[in-house]
């Protein structure tokens, strides 16, 4: 392809992609081994999926998704937070972060996510102090900047900042937690000042997950749950019920107009009883459509929402504390492949989604329990250090690899942590319990994996950058 072709092609692709309304998903990168971000910002635009949240503003995958015309929300991690309440240091993350990559070409930014759930009951206030001062930090150096009225800066809350009483667990009694309601309210009026939304991450899978008595169907949108009346409304999913209940916690502070974002939502398909491909089909199958034709919620009907899915691919050095499904959010598979048909357009064609393109992989070796190995002594410590450095989390109740005998469970750990190590020769030993082998030991419902190749050929920035920097002198 000629420069001048190129250049066309860029802005026509950049220029087309920016006037679309849509869905967006979330690319965690919590991985030992990545896609390179070209193949992954390749397989977001092979999926129409023109808008991404990110969980930092790392310099690669921003190089990647430079020109793609996909509108962007960057991060400002936890442990961040308090670094960014100094405003000088606020002002230059804008200025290295941000400005930056305002050009023609560069990267749509259109938020700035400030924290990830800092408020989680599980973070033990840790973040309390800090959260609100760096949100303002980073609005007011966005708008000293001259870019704050088209980048607004936000912060990706849990939906436990918000509650019913417990002897009125309806959405019109909802309010912001207790503790921290006087935080939440300046939080909430300095976002509508800023005419930012408000993000909340709402994950029905939890509800069911985190209460044994929850009505199954009811985190689902096809009904069969009993309904729950609330003032003439009939809630008939959770997912509407804690979206409105939101609404009423922000109009009893004033605001019940405030654009809200989905910031996350979706369902795993690994590490529990309910995290499966049948179980997220049949959530986004409710979810999807009602997103495409803009059915909103009983208080805000006939509305977009716009909304994020968690996740876009499966992250397995995410911490397991929530529960053994964390790692198995993706719509696709740690390779980049798809898991079960879902129709992103929402039109409720089952179709498999575009998977990733010409992935490369380690070689076809595995590392299985040896079946001459004499002393089965120090069987059960290997396998522990072999899943404490990789994702064994597929062996667990109500998993794919649930049913394997012993030697089979130690063969999965052995291959995991193998292919955690690139398949080097000396992490296939296990004190004489393992060996490489060329045959494939994936069984019926439990698949053994080969990792992807560690991506090799990381583009320097510049080279990203030059078709760009031409263009700019061009137009
Ligand atoms: C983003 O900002 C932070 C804080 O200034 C900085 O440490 C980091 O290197 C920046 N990222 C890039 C790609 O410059
Ligand atoms: C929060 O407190 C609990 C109990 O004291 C502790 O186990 C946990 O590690 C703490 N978490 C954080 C993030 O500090
Ligand atoms: C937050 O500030 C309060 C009041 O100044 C203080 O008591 C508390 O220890 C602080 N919390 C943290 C985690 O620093
Ligand atoms: C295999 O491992 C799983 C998960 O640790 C365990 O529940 C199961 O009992 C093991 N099976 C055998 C036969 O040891």
């Amino acid at each position: 392809m000629g420069w001048s072709k190129l250049l066309v092609w860029v802005f026509f692709v950049g220029l087309s992609w920016s006037v679309a309304a849509g869905l967006g998903v979330n690319w965690g990168t919590q991985a030992t081994h990545q896609l390179p971000p070209k193949t992954v910002v390749q397989m977001l635009q092979d999926n129409g999926i023109n808008k991404v949240k990110l969980f930092d503003a790392d310099e690669s995958t921003m190089g990647a998704l430079s020109g793609s015309g996909i509108e962007v929300m960057v991060a400002i991690p936890n442990d961040q937070l308090e670094t960014m309440n100094d405003y000088n240091s606020a002002r230059q993350w804008v200025s290295r972060n941000i400005t930056r990559y305002r050009f023609t070409g560069g990267v749509d930014i259109k938020y700035v996510a400030v924290g990830n759930e800092p408020f989680l009951s599980s973070y033990n206030n840790s973040f309390l102090n800090t959260t609100f001062p760096a949100l303002q930090n980073i609005q007011n150096a966005l708008n000293e900047a001259g870019v704050g009225d088209t980048i607004k800066a936000t912060v990706p809350l849990n939906a436990d900042v918000y509650n019913s009483p417990a002897n009125n667990p309806v959405p019109s009694a909802g309010r912001f937690r207790s503790d921290i309601n006087g935080l939440m309210t300046e939080i909430v009026q300095f976002l509508n000042k800023n005419g930012a939304p408000f993000t909340v991450n709402i994950y029905p899978f939890l509800s069911l997950y985190g209460n044994k008595d929850f009505p199954f169907n009811y985190a689902f949108f096809d009904g069969g749950a009993t309904p729950v009346p609330d003032n003439g409304i009939s809630y008939t999913n959770v997912f509407d019920a804690n979206f409105d209940t939101l609404i009423s916690a922000l109009k009893a502070v004033g605001l019940g107009d405030m654009p809200i974002i989905v910031g996350e939502v979706g369902w795993p398909t690994e590490g529990d009883i309910n995290a499966r491909a049948t179980l997220a089909q049949r959530f986004y199958n409710g979810l999807l459509p009602r997103l495409a034709r803009n059915q909103g919620t009983p208080l805000r009907p006939s509305t977009y929402i716009e909304v994020y899915l968690f996740g876009l691919i499966d992250e397995d050095a995410k911490s397991v504390a929530p529960g053994n499904f964390e790692r198995h959010w993706g719509i696709f598979k740690y390779d980049g492949q798809p898991k079960f048909p879902l129709d992103l357009s929402g039109q409720g064609q089952n179709k498999l989604p575009v998977g990733a393109k010409n992935v490369q992989y380690l070689p076809q070796k595995w590392c299985v329990f040896n079946p001459n190995a004499r002393d089965l002594s120090k069987l059960g410590d290997n396998i522990n250090y072999a899943c404490t450095f990789s994702d064994c989390t597929a062996l667990g109740y109500g998993s794919s690899c649930n049913g394997l005998d012993a030697a089979g469970n130690a063969s999965y750990a052995f291959n995991m942590y193998f292919q955690v190590q690139n398949q080097v020769e000396e992490s296939c030993i296990f004190e004489g319990l393992a060996m490489v082998t060329t045959q494939n030991a994936s069984t019926d419902t439990c698949n053994f994996i080969v990792q992807i190749a560690a991506s090799s050929i990381v583009l320097p920035s510049l080279t990203v950058f030059i078709p760009v920097l031409i263009m700019v002198l061009l137009f």
